[in-house]
């Protein structure tokens, strides 16, 4: 066997988070060939990378497959100049000729939910992260954006305690759940590095966007803060293409203010998704329903809109989602959301 073909053999073998061939990524150096026996480096991303062992696992899998006997690997890491062309080009394979992110293009074939509403606490980032859950149970690739940069809350309420990886000034989206996820929680100054400069709104956003290596999704929720503020109106211009899910509380107040939201929807050329109302009822032991906020909430806001309500969700008893906010399949908040995520994929499936 020569080099070349040692290459070919590693071909398929990943980077287990940038999903990209090691060999394409240069991350296999310095190929010895003696016989049977062959030595080689590979070079991480990142000194101490945390899935080494799965990198040397399968590199060794591939070589034995490939005939060797004595396998010898080494371990280095990018240099700073290496990691910044690496960067680039990451940035260069999801960045169109016209400079507008591969994402973001209309024909990218990723769906974008913007989950609003008017009124905080109504529980939207508790149905971006139990839809993206559900999307992504349904065998979708499905990632979130925490556009909540002040407020965010999504690393806590799925129970990340990981932080991105940062690759030059790309960072890689923390798994959760089977979700890829970005949030302003993972650069908040205390805990983890703040990699990206100039910390605007927009910027910040833009960051999530662009500077993140999202890979390929079939679904990007985006967790707005509550109202109509310059995230929801930046996220608006960014992304024409959004849908917006709205979610209300069956209390008519709630219904009220959130129609709000809805008519920045409207503003915005945002295609509406529907009204998801959230903490519907309480179901009993024996199956009746208790309307603990009243009713009427969702009907009053999708008439209003124009739109429909696509999907009731139960209050979760508390103690259920101790450790983070994702509900069990097998509940009945856990089956609300596959619903909601089998209207939604339903509609915007891609052909
Ligand atoms: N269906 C539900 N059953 C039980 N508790 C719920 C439900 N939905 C939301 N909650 C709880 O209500 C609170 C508010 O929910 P959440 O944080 O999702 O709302 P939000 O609209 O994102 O709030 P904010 O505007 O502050 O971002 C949380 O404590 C959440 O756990
Ligand atoms: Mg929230």
């Amino acid at each position: 066997m020569n080099k070349e073909q040692v290459l070919q053999a590693l071909e398929h073998v990943q980077d287990p988070e940038l999903h990209r061939s090691l060999v394409e990524l240069n991350m296999i150096r310095n190929i010895k060939i003696d016989g049977a026996s062959i030595s080689l480096d590979v070079i991480l991303t990142i000194a101490g990378c945390p899935l080494k062992a799965k990198i040397k696992q399968d590199v060794e899998e591939a070589l034995l497959k490939a005939g060797f006997q004595n396998i010898q690997l080494s371990f280095g890491s990018m240099t700073d100049e290496e990691r910044k062309l690496l960067s680039a080009s990451l940035r260069q394979a999801s960045a169109a000729e016209s400079g507008m992110p591969a994402l973001l293009k209309p024909d990218s074939g990723v769906t974008f939910l913007a989950v609003t509403s008017g009124k905080g606490g109504v529980g939207k980032s508790t149905v971006t992260i139990n839809l993206a859950v559900a999307l992504a149970r349904l065998g979708k690739k499905v990632g979130i954006l925490d556009a909540d940069i002040y407020g965010f809350s999504i690393p806590v309420m799925m129970g990340i305690t990981d932080k991105p990886v940062m690759i030059d000034q790309t960072a890689v989206p923390v798994m959760s759940h089977g979700v890829a996820v970005m949030s302003m929680g993972f650069f908040s100054p205390d805990n983890g590095p703040v990699m990206w400069r100039g910390p605007m709104l927009n910027k910040w956003i833009r960051n999530f966007l662009v500077n993140t290596h999202w890979g390929e999704l079939d679904y990007l929720l985006l967790d707005l803060p509550p109202g109509t503020g310059d995230v929801a109106i930046d996220v608006a211009a960014m992304i024409p293409q959004a849908k917006e899910l709205v979610v209300t509380t069956p209390h008519q107040a709630a219904s009220y203010v959130a129609a709000r939201a809805g008519m920045m929807a409207k503003h915005t050329k945002h295609e509406i998704a529907g009204v998801v109302e959230n903490m519907a009822y309480m179901e009993e032991k024996d199956g009746t329903k208790v309307y603990l906020f009243g009713k009427g909430g969702g009907d009053q806001l999708a008439e209003r809109l124009q739109t429909s309500v696509i999907a009731r969700i139960p209050l979760q008893p508390a103690g259920e989602a101790a450790a983070s906010s994702v509900a069990d399949e097998e509940t009945e908040a856990g089956e609300a959301f596959e619903l909601l995520a089998e209207t939604i994929d339903f509609t915007y499936k891609q052909l």
